[in-house]
């Protein structure tokens, strides 16, 4: 199995695994509250949970992909991350996403997305990608429409009811 820590790159963004260089960036990201919000996960509580999530993250080595940290090409920071998880529990690849609320409204959300997604059925030869999102969640629904996805349910987990996206190669959006 291939495993791919270099994503794909975009006119501003370069995609690659998270590295433990990356600890203090992705910690203020995923501790962030404006950031975490409408994700349903905790904040990360300290640098050392942070860490430890980088360090113990199996996907690249279980799956081959994973979520990657996206990197601005203009300042080489990391600005948050996106990018294809395999859910064991719904046997389906999901597009995940968050950035640093600074570079939030300049379409890096939608540059990432679709990369990634032309990614899953380009090179990971993938048959459908999905997204799961709180339907209060109103930017990262409209991120999920403008690179293609549609509606196909809902999913309750926990008590807590999450919308699902789906996209196929041939949906893809001409936008
Ligand atoms: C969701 C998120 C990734 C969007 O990132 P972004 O880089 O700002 O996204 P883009 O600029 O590509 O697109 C955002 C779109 O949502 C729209 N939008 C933003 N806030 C909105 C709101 N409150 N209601 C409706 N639309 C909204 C923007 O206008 C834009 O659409 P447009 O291009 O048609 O104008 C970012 O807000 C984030 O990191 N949020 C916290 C983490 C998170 O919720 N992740 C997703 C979990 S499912």
């Amino acid at each position: 199995m291939e495993s791919y820590r270099t994503g794909p790159e975009t006119e501003r963004l370069q995609h690659r695994a998270i590295i433990i260089d990356d600890a203090e960036a992705f910690f203020a990201l995923n501790s962030d509250p404006d950031v975490m919000h409408y994700t349903g996960e905790p904040p990360l509580q300290s640098l050392d949970e942070a860490r430890n999530a980088i360090l113990t993250y199996p996907d690249f080595e279980t799956v081959g992909y994973g979520r990657w940290a996206c990197i601005l090409k203009a300042s080489g920071g990391f600005i948050g991350f996106c990018g294809l998880k395999y859910l064991p529990e719904l046997d389906a690849v999901d597009l995940g996403y968050r950035f640093f609320p600074e570079y939030w409204g300049r379409g890096l959300a939608t540059e990432a997305c679709r990369a990634c997604i032309e990614f899953g059925f380009e090179t990971l030869k993938l048959d459908q990608i999905i997204g799961l999102v709180l339907p209060e969640n109103a930017a990262s629904i409209r991120v999920l429409e403008k690179v293609g996805m549609q509606l196909a349910g809902e999913i309750t987990t926990e008590g807590e009811t999450a919308l699902r996206y789906e996209i196929r190669p041939d949906d893809q959006a001409i936008v």
